[in-house]
């Protein structure tokens, strides 16, 4: 029998930003239940940054400061490396290297593992070593552990998410304060939630990274974010959102993986979600995610999705599990992706015109006799059902006026060659808005 070390484990962050700041603070605070978890206590040795004047939302006294993430992910006596700078580029080259000096990694890095995770969990598995990435979707909330521990005697059929705390954000305060896009954005901006480039948050990427992660661990399948079908919420007016509540439903962004007899459904869009739905009503920038077992039914997993010490939460119960398991023997650890490497399959991915579902339509036409016989007549002809059809005011000298019209589910293939046929009339004078509606109680 092996016996764990008791003695103080050191650890080096590479970038101090908000979550590394928030993961000093937590570590400092909670020291001692943190040690009594651990088994062990656990020190930070160094952190590097990427300027050494900048303030920090932490006590850095008692820290080696460097601008060289080398010198932390070379420093022998460190056992494990934080990664939270972020991006891509340096990230990756600081795990690589992390791993290949022997060290256990822990990032909160979506992105890289994402685009890079095959690769990065290769060369951790060849080496034994570990990489966690709890913080990497939805924060706060534990739902790689749910994913990988608590549901392994499942098939999960369904995973579908608000996983973007800044697009749920800027909804919620578009409905409930009839903030402008850009407003609520900059709020969000404010408050720490958005992603350095927020293009990541608003046009459904950072979403898709996640769901990319989730997808994986749920399904077994590899890392493939290229094959994920991104949209984001630009698209989304005050007008649509007023619509949607008066049908019954608040628009959403999901992420939405699940298995359709056809494969699995891999994508990030703008949602109408019923009011009474659970995911309807997760407002803010919390998270959620409902997670659906052949065996357990569905599941909802709820809480802060981004933030200094939320995300921290996560970044430091990995720490917690890496240093327990430090002696464990590698092959009886969990599998990063929740499967065994060698038994991850494919699963054919459906494209997304192949996908079926029904759709909110907004379009602006001229107010005059015949208009709606012929858009009427051009969704009949497609075969697409509707399911109720409503022109907002009217107007006496033939100026445009916004209709809305909700369709039973249709292949996107269909809908997408009516909207062209039904935007090539004269009476249409605006691109057609087109959101999805997830019907589906989620
Ligand atoms: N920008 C991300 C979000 C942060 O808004 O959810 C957490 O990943």
């Amino acid at each position: 029998m092996t016996t764990a070390s008791t003695d103080p484990i050191n650890i080096g962050l590479v970038g101090l930003g908000t979550v590394g700041a928030g993961t000093v603070n937590v570590l400092r605070r909670n020291q001692v239940e943190i040690s009594r978890r651990a088994g062990r206590e656990i020190r930070i040795r160094s952190a590097a940054v990427r300027d050494l004047k900048v303030p920090r939302d932490c006590v850095v006294d008692d820290l080696t400061l460097t601008s060289n993430p080398f010198d932390v992910t070379d420093d022998p006596e460190i056992s494990l490396v934080v990664e939270l700078v972020g991006g891509c580029h340096i990230a990756k080259e600081v795990v690589l290297r992390s791993l290949q000096q022997g060290k256990h990694v822990v990032t909160a890095n979506k992105a890289l593992i994402a685009l890079h995770g095959n690769d990065i969990f290769q060369a951790a598995h060849e080496r034994g070593l570990m990489v966690a990435f709890e913080a990497a979707v939805a924060g706060g909330i534990s739902i790689i552990k749910v994913i990988r521990e608590g549901l392994s005697g499942n098939r999960i059929d369904r995973i579908v998410g608000i996983i973007n705390g800044t697009s749920n954000y800027i909804l919620t305060l578009m409905l409930e304060e009839q903030y402008s896009f850009e407003s609520a954005l900059q709020e969000a901006q404010r408050k720490g939630f958005a992603e350095t480039d927020p293009s990541f948050d608003v046009d459904g990427i950072d979403a898709g990274h996640k769901l990319a992660i989730l997808a994986a661990i749920g399904f077994g399948i590899p890392l493939q974010f290229d094959r994920v079908h991104v949209e984001g919420i630009s698209n989304v007016t005050l007008d649509d959102i007023q619509y949607a509540a008066e049908l019954g439903y608040r628009i959403k962004h999901l992420g939405i993986a699940q298995r359709t007899p056809a494969g699995a459904e891999l994508r990030t869009h703008a949602c109408l979600t019923p009011v009474n739905a659970l995911l309807a009503n997760v407002s803010g920038e919390m998270n959620a995610i409902l997670i659906e077992g052949d065996a357990v039914g569905p599941t909802l997993h709820y809480g802060a999705g981004a933030g200094a010490e939320p995300t921290a939460s996560s970044v430091v119960a990995d720490i917690v599990d890496v240093v327990r398991a430090l002696t464990t023997d590698p092959g009886n650890r969990v599998p990063h992706l929740a499967f065994q490497p060698s038994a991850l399959t494919e699963l054919p991915l459906v494209p997304i015109l192949e996908v079926d579902s029904a759709n909110y339509l907004r379009l602006q036409v001229i107010d005059q006799p015949g208009v709606l016989a012929d858009i009427t007549r051009i969704l009949g002809e497609m075969e697409i059902s509707i399911e109720a059809i409503v022109q907002k005011g009217a107007s006496q000298d033939g100026e445009a006026v916004p209709v809305i019209i909700t369709t039973h589910r249709t292949l996107e293939q269909q809908i997408v060659d009516a909207s062209m046929r039904i935007e090539a009339l004269e009476t249409v004078v605006a691109p057609i808005t087109r959101i999805r509606i997830y019907p589906d109680g989620a």
